[in-house]
């Protein structure tokens, strides 16, 4: 016997951050919508996201934080909700918050406030919620959407797709929404793992494994882009939000530059210690500047041990070479296991920037992670996931 299908304006696939949202704000103008996942827990990302306490925007998010092909893609979306609108309904919902840093706004309590939210701005405008459904099959006549599920058929005008990435597949990430861009002949820019520590096999694997545990304030460079924050050694390699950072940005093969000391001139005080202290080992002046542990590790990797009244301004520089432009080379990432966020996905030049849609399929449209628009650290993700999905909704 067929199974019974059900008819909706606007069928949203991926209850994340991004699906979650522009289904609220679906029914909320007035579309019938339904919501489906194939996992029975969803928006398992916000959940986890912050340490559990979610980094739900960041109050300077604009264009400049985020990777993609085309550079201006995300500005409209970004420019029609901004921080502040979502904020607006955080304050609604009275959920207590706070800036950690730089522009970044955390739970005070729980991650799990802002999925209450966005489930609760959802029943409010009854959206269908139908979750642990598997998707067999998309098909599209010219005024509907069929999708073909084991909980039987969906037919909707209006079809979204909102699965996100491949990062951390454990907790459902899958590569659904590349399949329906291919199903439709649209391009998709390669994915990556980006956000995600950097793995070493040369001798650096050695020290990040000695030196597991601490971290510094560093620079980090790849090519022209630099960011400055936390630097974490780890048993793998190198980790924290300064490597995150420059993960997005590295291409394989090449290498990174690390400057632990950016806000000095370690040469010129390397060379006053030679004048103070020309009796105390290079080893002992280094440990003044910077952990103890990491400057015997710099020490062992330079091979210069000694008093300062032995070191030549030669080796002088080539210690200050190393604290401040240490050039690694990473062999590859932490992967989809642990990255914080898939690069590249759907291209751009196939969507509308007003309203995410694709040009060549009307009625169907991509937000969220699974576009290839990629912020930065520090709450640019669930900003673009925010505004791509309020763009998609007013149209819908
Ligand atoms: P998201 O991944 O949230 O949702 C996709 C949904 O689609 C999931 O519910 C999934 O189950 C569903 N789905 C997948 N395949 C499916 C299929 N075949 N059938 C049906 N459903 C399917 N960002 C930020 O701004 N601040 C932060 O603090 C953090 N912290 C953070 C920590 C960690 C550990 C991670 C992994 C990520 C972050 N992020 C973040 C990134 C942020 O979580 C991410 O960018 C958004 O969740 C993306 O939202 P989407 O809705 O696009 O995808």
């Amino acid at each position: 016997m067929a199974k019974q299908s059900s008819h909706y304006d606007v069928a949203i696939i991926g209850a994340g951050a991004a699906g979650l949202f522009c289904a609220g704000k679906a029914a909320a103008f007035g579309k019938s919508t339904i919501l489906i996942d194939h996992r029975k827990r969803v928006a398992e990302k916000i959940r986890i996201s912050g340490g559990g306490r979610c980094n739900f925007t960041n109050i300077h998010s604009g264009p400049d934080n985020f990777l993609s092909q085309n550079a201006h893609f995300a500005k409209s979306a970004l420019a029609g909700y901004s921080p502040y609108d979502f904020i607006d309904l955080v304050e609604r919902y009275r959920i207590r918050f706070h800036e950690k840093k730089l522009g970044q706004l955390f739970c005070d309590d729980s991650a799990q406030n802002i999925i209450d939210m966005l489930i609760e701005e959802c029943r409010k405008s009854h959206v269908t919620f139908q979750f642990e459904t598997a998707i067999s099959a998309i098909a599209k006549d010219v005024s509907d959407f069929t999708i073909t599920t084991d909980k039987g058929v969906v037919v909707a005008k209006k079809l979204v797709i909102a699965t996100g990435g491949l990062s951390i597949p454990k907790i459902g990430a899958t590569g659904f929404g590349y399949d329906v861009a291919k199903q439709f002949n649209l391009p998709v820019i390669k994915p990556r793992a980006g956000l995600v520590p950097l793995t070493f096999t040369d001798n650096l694997k050695a020290l990040c494994a000695d030196l597991a545990g601490l971290s510094v304030e560093a620079a980090i460079s790849f090519q022209k882009i630099s960011f400055e924050e936390g630097l974490l050694f780890t048993h793998r390699g190198l980790s924290g939000p300064s490597i995150l950072q420059i993960s997005s940005y590295w291409e394989d093969g090449k290498e990174i530059a690390i400057n632990m000391m950016p806000n000095h001139d370690v040469t010129a005080l390397l060379m006053q210690e030679k004048q103070a202290s020309p009796k105390q080992d290079i080893e002992t002046i280094l440990a003044k500047m910077l952990p103890k542990r990491l400057a015997t590790g710099l020490c062992d990797i330079a091979a210069l041990h000694g008093k300062m009244a032995d070191m030549s301004d030669k080796k002088i520089r080539a210690m200050a070479e190393l604290v401040q432009n240490w050039q690694v080379n990473p062999n590859g990432s932490e992967g989809y296991r642990t990255a914080e966020v898939t690069l590249g996905g759907i291209d751009t030049n196939c969507l509308s920037s007003k309203d995410m849609s694709v040009k060549t399929v009307p009625g169907l449209y991509f937000i969220g992670e699974v576009v290839d628009v990629t912020g930065h650290l520090g709450g640019h993700n669930f900003q673009w996931a925010w505004a791509s999905a309020h763009a998609a909704a007013k149209s819908l």
